[in-house]
């Protein structure tokens, strides 16, 4: 696997492999990689003849300093993953290789799909994602890219950002991959208790109880059950959001019907870890 810090040298690599007419895929990452990351590359891997992945803590996107700092970093190990899955190039900047000092992102209005949900408890979150994708986008040129369906509201906006800026690339959403009692794989997994472990695995049992049961009752029903049951389950977990919404504009739903493609997202502190998941109702 070929590693490079450098904007220039990464984009003079590539380069030379796209006269080759080489496809390439694209895999952005914060590190700390498990098998949801690498189910990304494997995906990338078997469509591509390149496969790219960066790891890069992008600050901006944080916007708690606290979360930035114990955001956990294990580089070698990912190294040794992605070695390990195959991946050819990866690309590791500094902060100061892809920021100008006090740069601060600009991204224009995404309106309801950037300011709902994350957007909502995280202010400026999809700023960041919006500035650093972009920028690696444009280093990069990949023709396909992989983002995982776990950071359901990051896709909506990346996919709007990708018609926006006109990028000729394709958008591949990825599955969530889970541990075996069902909790989303997460890089912040490892900051979980032991306690606090056997408590989140009741986020995703309560997005299983809505999608078996958002046919039967209204929305308002649903959604009060679920939380209480969430509740009761542990006082360990505290909701920050869960909500139905549908799943192109973000908007909240009245009424579920099965024509109107909807999801159920939730955010909620296990401890003092942040977990975000979802599932779709309409598949
Ligand atoms: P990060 O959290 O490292 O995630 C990188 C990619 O892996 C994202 O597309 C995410 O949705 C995907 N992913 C995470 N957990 C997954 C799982 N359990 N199953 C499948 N895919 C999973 O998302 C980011 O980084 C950043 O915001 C980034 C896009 C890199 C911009 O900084």
């Amino acid at each position: 696997m070929k590693l490079f810090k450098e904007i220039n040298s990464i984009h003079q690599f590539l380069a030379s492999e796209k006269r080759e007419n080489k496809q390439i895929g694209f895999v952005p990452t914060m590190g700390a990689l498990h098998n949801g990351h690498l189910s990304l590359i494997k995906k990338s891997k078997a469509e591509n003849e390149l496969t790219v992945c960066s790891i890069f803590i992008n600050p901006t996107q944080f916007n708690n300093k606290e979360d930035l700092e114990k955001y956990p970093r294990t580089i070698e190990n990912d190294i040794k993953l992605l070695i390990e899955s195959g991946c050819d190039v990866l690309f590791h900047p500094e902060v100061n290789e892809i920021y100008t000092e006090n740069e601060t992102p600009q991204t224009g209005n995404y309106g309801n799909l950037t300011h709902v949900l994350e957007g909502k408890f995280r202010p400026g979150h999809f700023d960041g994602v919006i500035t650093i994708v972009k920028k690696l986008f444009h280093i990069v040129e990949p023709d396909n890219v992989y983002f995982g369906q776990k950071d359901f509201q990051q896709c909506a906006v990346i996919n709007e950002m990708i018609v926006r800026n006109h990028f000729k690339l394709k958008m591949n959403i990825c599955n969530t991959m889970r541990e075996i009692d069902g909790l989303a794989m997460s890089s912040r997994n490892i900051r979980l208790t032991k306690d606090e472990r056997i408590a989140a695995k009741a986020i995703p049992s309560t997005l299983h109880y809505i999608k078996n049961n958002i046919e039967k009752v209204s929305i308002t029903e649903v959604l009060q059950t679920a939380t209480k049951q969430l509740l009761s389950s542990s006082d360990l977990i505290k909701i920050e959001y869960l909500e139905i919404v549908n799943a192109i504009t973000l908007e909240q739903m009245d009424q579920f019907d099965i024509e109107t493609p909807a999801v159920a997202l939730i955010a909620a502190y296990c401890g003092n870890v942040r977990l975000i998941d979802n599932i779709i109702l309409t598949d």
